[in-house]
């Protein structure tokens, strides 16, 4: 296939995995996952664990580490919070921001998902920037409405000083081994595409697919020449099921 494309390929371990855990997952996975050239590999381990994961991966041009969550403040009184120069600090590169978790267990609006956005680029990390809709929207017909309102409201501030990529992860997906079809997928990450070329100009953001991301589905996915890449909960957390899922770049 064609080697010009190139592909990221993202672990988010939400609350999985401590210091001592995560430099033995990087021990395996990077022996299973030698560098190549078409495929970018960003890990996102609890914040505690980002100095671990950053040494681990040190050598590894290929690897990047980002942090799953961030204050849009960059100190002050904020009991149990971390500010994205802190994570920048700690060996952070990206930042997820918007993810679903976020937003529906944690109450956060498109507002504070806009600030974190800029908090994380005006640090110097790359934004990941996650939309979606839950099942309810689906069924109402208002998914691909409800994705643009949340690209909308992200970057209203404009295109990022720093890289940028979109994660399509849809509500319903997410931990339920309920996976959009490749053709359901592409159909939004073509609408998001669009969307992104109306907010920010033709510059590519390349847009990730998240939610019950299998070593048995990922290579249908990532074939498909909407899908820049992939989000992965759940089948991340283990270094052979993750490597396998980083094998499957076309
Ligand atoms: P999952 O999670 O792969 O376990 O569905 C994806 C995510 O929440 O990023």
């Amino acid at each position: 296939m064609s080697s010009e494309r190139s592909w990221l390929l993202a672990g988010n371990w939400k609350m999985h995995h401590g210091p001592a855990a995560t430099a033995a997952y990087f021990n395996a996975f990077l022996r299973l996952t030698p560098p190549h050239p078409s495929r970018e590999l960003l890990l996102f381990p609890p914040t505690l664990a980002l100095p671990a994961a950053a040494q681990a991966s040190s050598a590894r041009s290929d690897v990047a580490i980002g942090v799953q969550n961030l204050h849009w403040e960059s100190q002050g009184a904020f009991t149990g919070e971390v500010s994205a120069h802190m994570a920048r600090e700690a060996g952070a590169r990206w930042a997820l921001v918007g993810h679903s978790e976020r937003r529906h267990l944690f109450g956060e609006s498109d507002e504070e998902t806009r600030l974190k956005l800029e908090a994380a680029a005006e640090a110097g990390l790359h934004p990941v920037l996650c939309v979606g809709e839950t099942i309810a929207e689906r069924r109402a017909g208002e998914a691909e409405a409800v994705v643009r309102r949340q690209l909308t409201a992200a970057l209203a501030g404009g295109r990022p000083s720093t890289r940028l990529a979109v994660a399509y992860e849809p509500v319903w997906a997410i931990g339920t081994g309920e996976t959009a079809t490749p053709d359901d997928a592409a159909q939004m990450h073509r609408a998001i595409a669009a969307e992104l070329r109306r907010l920010l100009g033709e510059a590519r953001v390349p847009v990730l697919y998240g939610g019950s991301v299998k070593p048995d589905n990922a290579r249908e996915l990532l074939q498909r020449p909407e899908i820049d890449g992939v989000l992965v909960g759940g089948a991340s957390l283990d270094p052979a099921s993750f490597a396998e899922i980083c094998k499957a770049v076309p």
